[in-house]
């Protein structure tokens, strides 16, 4: 396949940034959008140009590193990971435009790689959860309704890409936070520091320069992940309790 990329280059947040092109003759339609830019990136090399920087780790959907709006969709036109997009996706000839992620919250350390770290300040803001230590526990003395149970580990599965960020036209973090404090929050471990949590990882979410959440919706329509939207409401209702709780102690 011949494909014609057009890629952003930006040397750190405060550089403006522009577009560059190149086209490759001989993409293979089975190799990984990833592989197409190591690809891009041997050509550069080869010609003495400054490789494109990415980010990438497990390649394998896992880990979230792999964040590049391509043509205009995080993680491009499938409901996927970066990693896990496939060339035969694209048609011979297409024009391929990469961008990084988009928000002040994900500030641009070069090219398409952005910081992320915003999502582990949040997490940390959640703090601890409350367990025995010990020998672990008998399996039966502790009971979780399955529903809950199911819930927890569909938020769970949440690999804090940002795709749902970069997706929002808010830059919101809600879609990533609500999945953070929901999959505690359902657990019985998770119940001692339930309320403080929640209020202190959306704090840190607004410190962070994320914006609100206006129920638009395109975070959970890209999430590879497929968390969904609803764990915002469940986030919110959880909110007002704590907000409800605090009041009765003052
Ligand atoms: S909610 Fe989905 S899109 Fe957002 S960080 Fe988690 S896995 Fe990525
Ligand atoms: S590189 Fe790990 S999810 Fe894509």
């Amino acid at each position: 396949m011949r494909i014609n990329l057009e890629y952003w280059r930006q040397n750190g947040p405060s550089d403006s940034g522009h577009f560059e092109t190149h086209t490759l003759d001989n993409v293979d339609e089975h190799a990984s959008f990833l592989e197409m830019l190591d690809v891009l990136n041997e050509e550069l090399f080869d010609e003495g140009k400054e490789p494109l920087a990415f980010d990438s780790d497990c390649r394998e959907g896992i880990c979230g590193q792999c964040g590049i709006v391509i043509n205009g969709d995080p993680h491009g036109p499938k409901r996927t990971t970066t990693c896990q997009l496939h060339m035969r996706t694209f048609k011979d000839g297409d024009t391929i435009t990469l961008e990084p992620w988009r928000s002040k919250g994900f500030p641009v350390i070069k090219d398409l790689v952005v910081d992320r770290s915003a999502f582990d300040r949040i997490v940390q803001a959640g703090g601890y959860i409350s367990v025995n230590t010990g020998a672990a526990p008998e399996a039966h003395s502790q009971l979780v309704p399955k529903g809950n149970a199911d819930r927890s580990f569909e938020a769970a599965a949440c690999i804090g890409c940002g795709a749902c960020v970069a997706a929002c036209p808010n830059g919101s973090a809600m879609l990533f936070t609500s999945a953070k404090v929901v999959h505690l929050g359902l657990l019985p471990q998770g119940q001692p520091e339930r309320r403080d949590r929640v209020v202190n990882m959306l704090a840190q979410q607004d410190d962070e320069g994320f914006g609100g959440c206006t129920n638009v919706g395109a975070c959970a329509s890209v999430c590879p992940k497929e968390i969904p939207l609803e764990l915002i409401s469940l986030l919110n209702r959880d909110l007002i309790k704590s907000y409800g709780h605090k009041a009765r102690q003052r």
